[in-house]
C-alpha cells in the first residue's frame, strides 16, 4: 500500500488547460473519491495518476516516489474502468490471471492469486465461464478480481458502476465499501454520483471545471459546504437557494428574500445588515410549522419513507422533505420554519460562505 501526492497537477490538451493546479493528499490505506459534473477533469486526473496521460506540470508521488515520467506499468497501480474492458474469448479464470502471465509469474503462484481474489469476490462457480455468460455485475466483480489479483499499491477506479441499473449499483457500493475494509488497499474512485461518494468514500475531492472546490470527509462537506457549488452539488434532493438582503429585524437577523418572505438567521456577519446573500436550506431541515415563511404547495411527491414536498415560496420553488406524512395538498397554504441553526449563507457574488 502507499500515499498518492498530487502537487498542483496541470494538464492541457493543446492550448487548452482543463485541469488547473490540483493539490490532493492521499494516504495510505484511505478511499478518496473525486466527484464532480462530466467533464470537470476527473478520468484526466485518474489518468494521470496511472500514467496514461502526461502531466502537463505539477507533480504526482505514489508511495513517496515521483512518478510523473514512469510508465504505468512500473507504477504498481491497477485500474478499473466503466467498461470493464474483458476479453471475451478468455474465461474469467483467464481473464483475471492474463497481467499476472503477461508479467510471467509462476504458474501455482498466479492460480492461488486467482482463487484468493475469486473467493473474496464470490467467483468461484463461474470461473470457467466466459464474459457473455456473465450479468453485468458478474463482469464488473471479474473486473475488480484482476485488479485484485495483481495486488498493488493502489487502486484506481473510473465510473466503474455506471453501467449497472439502479438496484445492483447499490449492491456494488457495499461489496467495493466491505472490499476495501478487508483490504485496505489505497484507493482512488471516480464517479459524478454525489450518493456513491457519499456513501464510499473515507474522504471526497469536489471537482468543477478542472480545479478541487473542497476536500474532506463526507458529513463534513454536507454539514459545512465551503461554497455553494459544494452545498448544492452534495445532497440529494439539493438544498434550496434563496437570494435577498440581510437584515437586522428587531435585533434578530434575517435574510429577506427577493420576493419579500423573512427567513431566520442564527448570527449575521457583522456589518452586513444589507448585504445581499443567499440563504441555503436543505430540504429536511424546514419544519412544518404555525408559523414561518409562508409558502403554497405546489406538488406532492410521497416515496414511501418520506415526503417531499415542491412549494412556492415568495416566487421561488423550494423542495421540503417530512418523514411525518403530512397530509397536503397543491394550492394549500402553509408556513415553513428553517432550523437557523442549520442553514447556510453565502456570498452572492463569488458564492463563498460567509
Ligand atoms: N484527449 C483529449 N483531448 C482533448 N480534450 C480532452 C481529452 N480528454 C479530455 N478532454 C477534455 O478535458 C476535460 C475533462 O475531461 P474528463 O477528465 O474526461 O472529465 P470527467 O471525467 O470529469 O467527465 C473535458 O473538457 C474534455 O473534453
Ligand atoms: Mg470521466
Amino acid at each position: 500500500m502507499a500515499s498518492v501526492e498530487i502537487r498542483d497537477v496541470r494538464k492541457s490538451f493543446g492550448p487548452v488547460e482543463v485541469v488547473h493546479g490540483v493539490d490532493i493528499s492521499i494516504g495510505d490505506g484511505e478511499f478518496v473519491i473525486l466527484v464532480g459534473p462530466s467533464g470537470c477533469g476527473k478520468s484526466t486526473l485518474l489518468r494521470m495518476i496511472a500514467g496514461l496521460e502526461k502531466i502537463t506540470s505539477g507533480e504526482v508521488s505514489i508511495g513517496g516516489r515521483v512518478v510523473n515520467q514512469m510508465p504505468p506499468k512500473e507504477r504498481d497501480i491497477a485500474m478499473v474502468f466503466q467498461n470493464y474492458a474483458l476479453y471475451p474469448h478468455m474465461t474469467v479464470s483467464e481473464n483475471m490471471a492474463f497481467s499476472l502471465r503477461l508479467r510471467r509469474t509462476e504458474k501455482a503462484l498466479v492460480t492461488e492469486r486467482v482463487h484468493i481474489a475469486a473467493e473474496i469476490l464470490g467467483l468461484m462457480p463461474l470461473l470457467d465461464r466466459f464474459p457473455r455468460q456473465l450479468s453485468g455485475g458478474q463482469r464488473q466483480r471479474v473486473a475488480m478480481g484482476r485488479a485484485i489479483v495483481r495486488d498493488p499499491q493502489v487502486f484506481l477506479f473510473d465510473e466503474p458502476l455506471s453501467n449497472l441499473d439502479a438496484k445492483l449499483r447499490v449492491q456494488m457500493r457495499t461489496e467495493i465499501k466491505e472490499l476495501h475494509q478487508r483490504l485496505r488497499t489505497t484507493t482512488v474512485y471516480v464517479t459524478h454520483d454525489q450518493i456513491e461518494a457519499m456513501t464510499m468514500a473515507d474522504k471526497i475531492v469536489v471537482m468543477h471545471d478542472g480545479i478541487v472546490e473542497q476536500i474532506g470527509a463526507p458529513l463534513e462537506l454536507y454539514d459545512n459546504p465551503a461554497n455553494r457549488f459544494v452545498a448544492g452539488f452534495i445532497g440529494s434532493p439539493a438544498m434550496n437557494f434563496m437570494s435577498g438582503q440581510i437584515q437586522g429585524v428587531n435585533g434578530t437577523a434575517v435574510l429577506r428574500t427577493d420576493g419579500g418572505i423573512d427567513l431566520p438567521l442564527q448570527a449575521a456577519p457583522a456589518a452586513s445588515d444589507g448585504r445581499p446573500a443567499v440563504y441555503g436550506v436543505r430540504p429536511e431541515h424546514f419544519i412544518l410549522s404555525d408559523e414561518g415563511a409562508e409558502a403554497s404547495v405546489v406538488v406532492v411527491e410521497p416515496t414511501g419513507s418520506e415526503i417531499q414536498v415542491v412549494a412556492d415560496m415568495g416566487g421561488a420553488h423550494i423542495v421540503a422533505v417530512f418523514r411525518e406524512r403530512h397530509d397536503l395538498k397543491p394550492g394549500q397554504k402553509i408556513c415553513l420554519q428553517p432550523n437557523p441553526e442549520l442553514v447556510h449563507l453565502f456570498d452572492s457574488d463569488n458564492g463563498q460562505r460567509l
